[in-house]
């Protein structure tokens, strides 16, 4: 059965791994990100494309309305959309308290409010029973590594992501959130790392290696899979055991 899969975030990295095997299934995807030139250089076959700030409620209702007019129902929505702000352009004064301001809400924005207007908007159109709501937090929020309002912003899905599973539940609908540790071939760290950070982080893990996009996809396309419908309410880590240390 083809479903209509929502990816936030879809144009690059882990959204668009997770949108190339739906899409591969036959299931008619929706790409949503900031830049349309990026959706549409995507190669996702048969992919609707939609341009959108998610942390705009103005703009989510553009894509509600594009979602009712397309898809009708949602059968898995995924949450990919966020980033730890660094790569945003700088904006506002010098001062140390201003820039701490900037760059905690900065972090709040991309990785929370982009989540939680996203739900909020399309939750009506869930399919019920079946539906599938999938968040992408970090290992971060476990350990507090890396950038701190990251971290904390990405925590902050994990109630979220609690509740909404408790309210719709009875509908038939699972909610989880797949936390990764480091992933390579995204967009996430802009011209990409150093390369003794990227050692240290590989040396964390206990298969010293790198995560993959496609290692969080597939995690992704079996939550959202029938197999799966008796599994909500968690947080799946995929960081090849980094979280442990070693
Ligand atoms: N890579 C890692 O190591 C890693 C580790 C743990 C968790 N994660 C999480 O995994 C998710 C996917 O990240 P990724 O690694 O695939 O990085 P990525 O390639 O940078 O993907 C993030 C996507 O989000 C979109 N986006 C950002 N802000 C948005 C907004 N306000 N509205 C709409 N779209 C927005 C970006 O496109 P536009 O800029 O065009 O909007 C981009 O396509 C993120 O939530 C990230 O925090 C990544």
């Amino acid at each position: 059965m083809t479903r209509n899969v929502v990816i936030s975030g879809g144009g690059t990295g882990i959204g668009l791994a997770a949108a190339q095997m739906f899409a591969a299934d036959g299931d008619q995807v929706l790409l949503i990100g900031r830049r349309g030139d990026v959706l549409e250089r995507a190669k996702v076959p048969g992919a609707l494309t939609y341009a959108a700030d998610l942390a705009d409620p103005e703009a989510v209702r553009g894509v509600a309305g594009f979602v009712a007019r397309e898809f009708g129902a949602v059968d898995v929505l995924i949450h990919s959309a966020g980033g730890n702000g660094l790569l945003e352009p700088p904006v506002g004064g010098d001062d140390p308290l201003d820039a701490v301001a900037r760059h905690w809400t900065v972090n709040f924005r991309l990785n929370l409010l982009t989540a939680v207007l996203l739900t909020e908007a399309l939750r009506d159109r869930l399919a019920e029973p079946g539906g599938r709501v999938l968040f992408l937090s970090s290992i971060a929020a476990y350990r507090g590594s890396g950038q701190v309002a990251y971290a904390a912003a990405k925590a902050g899905l994990h109630p979220y992501a609690h509740a909404l599973a408790r309210q719709l539940g009875p509908h038939g609908i699972t909610v989880n959130v797949v936390a990764p540790g480091y992933v390579e071939d995204t967009a996430f760290f802009g011209d990409g790392m150093d390369e003794e950070r990227r050692a240290q982080l590989i040396a964390e893990t206990s298969d010293k290696r790198a995560g993959t996009p496609g290692d969080i996809a597939s995690n992704l396309h079996w939550l959202a899979s029938p197999g799966a419908a008796h599994i909500t309410s968690q947080i799946i880590q995929v960081n090849g055991g980094a979280e442990r240390g070693h």
